[in-house]
């Protein structure tokens, strides 16, 4: 396999305007056509609207940036992705305006999540136009209560947070740049503060998903974090000693004084941020204390047997599950974590990379906003590395998720068969002194094939770490039914 650096691959927002520029004047003498070319190179420069700290609409970006905000709004209309709105679904089951729902297609899970709110409703992704819609009207929501801190990772809510702080004491005023002392004490002061909102009042203060201002800084368009919760995670993976070779700045600040805590927006290249800026919501998380405090579970590492040993060692437990009793964690789309333990990241391949590929129109190189599945455009997202033909690519990303399902489904049965066992043990008279052996096995089979069914990917993003995940999964499950078998209590 060939490759071509993704750091070469493009320069910066100014330095791509100027490169435009100069494609520009190729592209006239090539074609002639040089008022339509000339209007495309100056588009991108020209500032027709003023935008600032306070422009939450990504309408208002997209009359200076309009390729751009196309794409953004075109994740509304995705394609769909392999593994998902599965295959040979009869069509009663489809509902108006909503997605397909995991429960139906999966089985397994209505089991698996007995007793959390999961079982009641849990739906395959869609496109980014939909985050804050499909949150608001889900059951987990209507059904349960719910606190503010989920709207972290589906609404743009920089702008809501700040104005939060600033009522709640923090100093400064709107104006401040987010990267300011001022700045980031309002974001950090609202953030604080809405957390533990209930979800209903929570959701009034914002109205958009994800836009611009959430990624980029409004002067300079360079990527930006904007989310504490990242901010202190990505800190505490630093403060760890997990090996992260794919992130070379975090490698760098390890080897320094340690005085400030790590901070992407000052110390990460431009090539790990069009990673960083997805892992600020496609992580696994939980809302520790009564703040519900959003965190993310890296302070012994990226693995899932690390993340699940942080939980262990600071004793989480996401729900009790109703069938056996045994306390369990529930995986959330752990894409960054699993992408990092994979060769693409060893090789510098970003989330952008196959995402947000570059695009060309007339003489315009941009980057796709139509965030979604790579497979929509296997040319722009793959072949800039890989010498192969669209087929090829396609059969071998294919090889890799058939593999992975076919062992989630495996694991997912060993996981139901453990349950049951445990079910009928408890009902047969078993005691729980009995049973704990077997509902911590559970708990460790539970947390594997879930990590692999809420990641995105279907093995993509790592295969062969994947495979060990699931495979472990099979194994202390099995273990567990064995434990139970062992105490020989059956129903009279
Ligand atoms: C080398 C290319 C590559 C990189 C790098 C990569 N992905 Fe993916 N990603 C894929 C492929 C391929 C799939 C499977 C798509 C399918 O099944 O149609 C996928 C699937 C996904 C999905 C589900 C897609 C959908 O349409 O539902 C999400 C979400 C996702 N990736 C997020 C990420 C994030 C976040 C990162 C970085 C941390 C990342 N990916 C890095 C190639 C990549
Ligand atoms: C603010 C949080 C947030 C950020 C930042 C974010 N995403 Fe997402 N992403 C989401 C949510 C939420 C969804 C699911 C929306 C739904 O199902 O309604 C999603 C869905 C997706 C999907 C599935 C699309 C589909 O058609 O099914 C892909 C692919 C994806 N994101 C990739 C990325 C990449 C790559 C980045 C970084 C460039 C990124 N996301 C940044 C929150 C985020
Ligand atoms: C750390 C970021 C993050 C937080 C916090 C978060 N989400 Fe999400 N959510 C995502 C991402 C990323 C996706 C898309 C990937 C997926 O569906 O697995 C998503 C998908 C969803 C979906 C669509 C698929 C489904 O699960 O049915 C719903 C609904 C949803 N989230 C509701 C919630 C609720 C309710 C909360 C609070 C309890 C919450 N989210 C908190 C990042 C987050
Ligand atoms: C989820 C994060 C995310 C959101 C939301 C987002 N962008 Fe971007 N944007 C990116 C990434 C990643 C790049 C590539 C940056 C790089 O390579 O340095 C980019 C690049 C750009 C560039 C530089 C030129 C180019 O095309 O590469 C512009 C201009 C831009 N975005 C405008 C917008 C506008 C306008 C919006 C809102 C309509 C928007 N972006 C929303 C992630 C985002
Ligand atoms: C920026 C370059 C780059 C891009 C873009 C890229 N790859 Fe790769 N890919 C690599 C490198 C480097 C390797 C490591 C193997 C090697 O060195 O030859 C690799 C390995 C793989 C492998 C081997 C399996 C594994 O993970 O161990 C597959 C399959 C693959 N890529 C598929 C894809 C697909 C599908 C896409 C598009 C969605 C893609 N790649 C995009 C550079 C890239």
């Amino acid at each position: 396999m060939t490759r071509s650096s993704p750091r070469s691959r493009a320069a910066a927002f100014w330095l791509a305007a100027v490169v435009c520029a100069g494609g520009t004047v190729a592209a006239m003498l090539l074609y002639g056509n040089i008022a339509a070319r000339k209007a495309e190179a100056t588009s991108t420069v020209l500032r027709i609207a003023d935008i600032t700290e306070r422009t939450t609409d990504p309408a208002e970006w997209g009359k200076n940036f309009p390729r751009q905000y196309d794409g953004y709004i075109r994740t509304g209309d995705n394609e769909k992705a392999r593994f998902k709105w599965s295959e040979g679904r009869p069509p009663e089951h489809e509902e108006e305006g909503k997605a397909e729902s995991k429960l139906v297609s999966d089985p397994h899970l209505k089991t698996i999540f007995n007793g959390y709110a999961f079982a009641i409703d849990y739906r395959e992704r869609r496109g980014h136009a939909f985050m804050l819609h499909d949150q608001r009207e889900t059951e987990r929501v209507k059904q349960r209560p719910q606190p503010g801190a989920c709207l972290n990772c589906h609404a743009s809510n920089v702008v809501a947070y700040r104005e939060a702080g600033l009522a709640h004491g923090a100093p400064g005023s709107l104006t401040d740049p987010l990267e300011s002392e001022n700045g980031q004490k309002q974001l950090f002061a609202g953030w604080e503060h809405v957390n533990p909102m209930p979800y209903a009042e929570a959701t009034k203060l914002v109205s958009h998903p994800v836009t611009c201002l959430d990624c980029h800084d409004p002067k300079s368009m360079k990527l930006r974090i904007t989310r504490p919760a990242f901010m202190e995670g990505i800190a505490a993976l630093a403060a760890s000693n997990d090996p992260v070779p794919h992130l070379p700045s975090i490698e760098k600040w390890r080897k320094g004084d340690r005085r400030a805590a790590y901070n992407a927006n000052e110390l990460a290249s431009r090539q790990e941020m069009r990673s960083l800026s997805c892992a600020q919501c496609h992580v696994e998380y939980y809302f520790k204390g009564k703040e519900k405090r959003l965190t993310f579970p890296w302070h012994k590492g990226l693995k899932a047997e690390a993340m699940e040993a942080y939980y262990d060692e600071v004793g989480w437990n996401d729900w009790k599950h109703a069938d056996s009793g045994a306390d369990v964690i529930k995986a959330q789309h752990p894409e960054f974590e699993l992408w990092s333990q994979g060769v693409h990241a060893r090789s510098g391949v970003s989330c952008a990379d196959c995402h947000m590929p570059y695009k060309r129109e007339g003489a315009m190189k941009f980057t796709d906003h139509q965030v979604q599945t790579p497979m929509a455009h296997v040319n722009l997202s793959c072949q800039t590395c890989h010498n192969y033909t669209e087929s090829e690519i396609k059969e071998r990303v294919d090889i890799i998720q058939s593999r992975t399902k076919s062992q989630l489904d495996r694991a997912e049965q060993a996981v139901v068969d453990l349950i049951r066992a445990i079910q009928e043990a408890k009902a047969a008279g078993a005691t729980d002194e009995q049973l704990k052996q077997a509902r911590a096995l559970q708990r460790k089979a539970q947390w594997r094939a879930d990590f692999i069914n809420a990641e995105n990917s279907m093995g993509f993003h790592a295969p062969a770490e994947t495979l060990k995940i699931l495979g472990e999964s099979i194994d202390y499950a099995r273990q567990g039914t064995t434990e139970v078998a062992k105490l020989g209590v059956h129903k009279k």
